[in-house]
């Protein structure tokens, strides 16, 4: 990560249909890690851009369901994101959609300076195509002339399209990756890609599509018949929304390069391959590093639109809090593996972290203080080993955030802040702090009443980025020298 500003992507969703909780995975994470960046660099510093992808024939077959333009139905689905992204607290700086018009000038742009330079030419295009399911398939797939999906015969058609030379830039990629360990992560995300570009000849890329078999598209600015394949517009966002070709068609952004551009491993190729590529042919830098993280799966299936197996991030927000539903997905399961779906492990983690650990210190602890102090906050008293050594732990907790975050786990950023709330609610334990008061040792009290004050306050600020509504919450509870005690942060579930 570079000193002094902070780029961070999240994919563009498609809007063929609402959000589920992948779509929020992803976009919490990057919330997560810009809330730390800007308490890093300054708030001016941090750039963080999600949105939508909107053309292509998903879209179009969706719109066409839903008896609607596409960009009606693209209009519709784009606000149960943006509503959805509020609800969570996320904090884009920038939501950018694949039809605004500065995104559509642009990508016309990018393919008149790549056609230019020669990296992009036309083609006759065979292939095996299904026509209901409007797909195309190789030789291997459909093996016996039906389409592998519908089964239904599928037809050897001909038309003229036009391609990006990927193959040309092969070589120079794979050195790319191998020079650059931090540029896909994690490690074993960039081994597949490694030995996928070692042991396969890469095809170029098929950008186009005419015009009679898909409308929706952005037109290709050298052929009035065609429009662009939706990864090569959607990809292009990443620069679109930051930065402007001069008349010499230098690229130039304050934000680019990306330090880092999160998505899942589903689309680890065109992020992985083709976007490097389509950057090297328009003389543009790479990002610094593109992390894919893991699945969420309901039972054995990937939890996805088309399989229909998915949960409303909303009701789950609703019904278990959005702080809780934000840690249970940034701590239950390592960024980068995959992860099983269940409310039983949202309420496990629910009873156990939050109201065991994190609920109970900040209650006890206010109720000390209201009880021992009259509600105001003891001055520092004298401190006995034990009491360095937790303060020692509270000084040391924001570098230890700091790296796993630099390694993005956010799960052990998460498990360094437990440890340090475990320890104190087990010093509770041990010191019997109504023995100190029954045996009017004031010193000893006020010093471990303290320590517990400062634990939390240390707490609430390096839970902010995770739990942001919490960490208010605490912060709105422990004033500089006065409490004002609330109800419990969390109630335990009863199942
Ligand atoms: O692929 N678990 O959009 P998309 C974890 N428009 N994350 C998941 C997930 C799951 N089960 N399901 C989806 C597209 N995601 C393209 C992207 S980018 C220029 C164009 C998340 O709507 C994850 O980030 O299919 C995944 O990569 C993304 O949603 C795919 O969203
Ligand atoms: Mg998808």
């Amino acid at each position: 990560m570079e000193k002094n500003k902070f780029y961070i992507t999240t994919p563009l969703y498609y809007v063929n249909a609402s959000p589920h909780i992948g779509h929020s995975y992803t976009t919490i994470a990057a919330d997560c890690l810009s809330r730390f960046m800007r308490a890093q660099l300054g708030k001016d510093n941090v750039f963080f851009l999600t949105g939508t992808d909107e053309h292509g024939q998903k879209v179009q077959k969706a719109a066409d369901a839903g008896g609607m333009s596409p960009q009606e139905f693209a209009d519709q689905t784009v606000s149960h994101f943006k509503s959805l992204w509020e609800k969570l607290g996320i904090s884009y700086d920038y939501f950018i959609r694949t039809t605004d018009k500065k995104h559509v000038d642009f990508v016309s742009r990018v393919l008149e300076i790549v056609y230019e330079k020669g990296d992009i030419y036309e083609d006759e295009y065979e292939g095996l195509y299904c026509t209901p399911c409007e797909a195309f398939w190789t030789k291997m797939q459909a093996g016996d002339s039906l389409c592998p999906d519908c089964k239904r015969p599928v037809e050897l058609i001909k038309e003229k399209n036009y391609f990006f030379k990927l193959a040309k830039y092969q070589d120079w990629l794979i050195d790319h990756i191998k020079k650059n360990p931090e540029f896909i992560k994690p490690e074993i995300r960039r081994n597949e890609v490694l030995s996928f570009l070692s042991l396969n000849k890469l095809d170029d890329l098929c950008i186009s599509r005419p015009k009679e078999r898909l409308g929706w598209g952005i037109p290709l600015p050298f052929s009035s018949g065609h429009v662009t394949y939706v990864w090569f517009d959607a990809l292009v966002n990443y620069i679109s929304a930051v930065g402007d070709f001069n008349n010499k068609g230098e690229y130039s952004s304050r934000w680019w390069p990306a330090d880092v551009q999160l998505i899942g491993k589903d689309i680890l190729r065109q992020h992985a391959v083709y976007w490097p590529i389509m950057l090297k042919a328009l003389g543009v830098e790479l990002p610094k590093t593109i992390f894919a993280h893991g699945w969420w799966m309901l039972g054995d299936s990937k939890m996805s639109k088309s399989r229909g197996n998915v949960v409303n991030p909303l009701d789950m927000a609703e019904k278990y809090g959005i702080d809780t539903y934000r840690y249970f997905l940034l701590r239950d399961v390592p960024f980068g593996l995959d992860g099983n779906f269940s409310e039983e492990a949202i309420i496990k983690r629910y009873n156990s972290d939050l109201a065991n650990d994190l609920g109970n210190l900040v209650y006890r602890t206010l109720t000390m203080i209201e009880k021992y102090y009259q509600g105001k906050i003891p001055e520092p008293g004298p401190r006995d080993e034990k009491t360095k050594e937790i303060y020692n732990k509270i000084a040391s907790l924001p570098e230890k955030i700091k790296i796993a975050l630099a390694d993005y786990n956010f799960g052990l950023a998460l498990e360094e802040i437990w440890a340090l709330i475990n320890l104190a609610n087990k010093h509770v334990e041990e010191t019997k702090p109504w023995n100190l008061a029954k045996e009017n040792r004031a010193g000893e009290l006020q010093s471990f009443i303290r320590l517990l004050a400062d634990v939390i306050k240390k707490v609430s600020e390096v839970l902010y980025p995770f739990m942001p509504d919490t960490a208010e919450a605490i912060k709105a509870q422990f004033g500089e020298t006065e409490i004002k005690k609330g109800k419990p942060l969390f109630p335990r579930i009863e199942t």
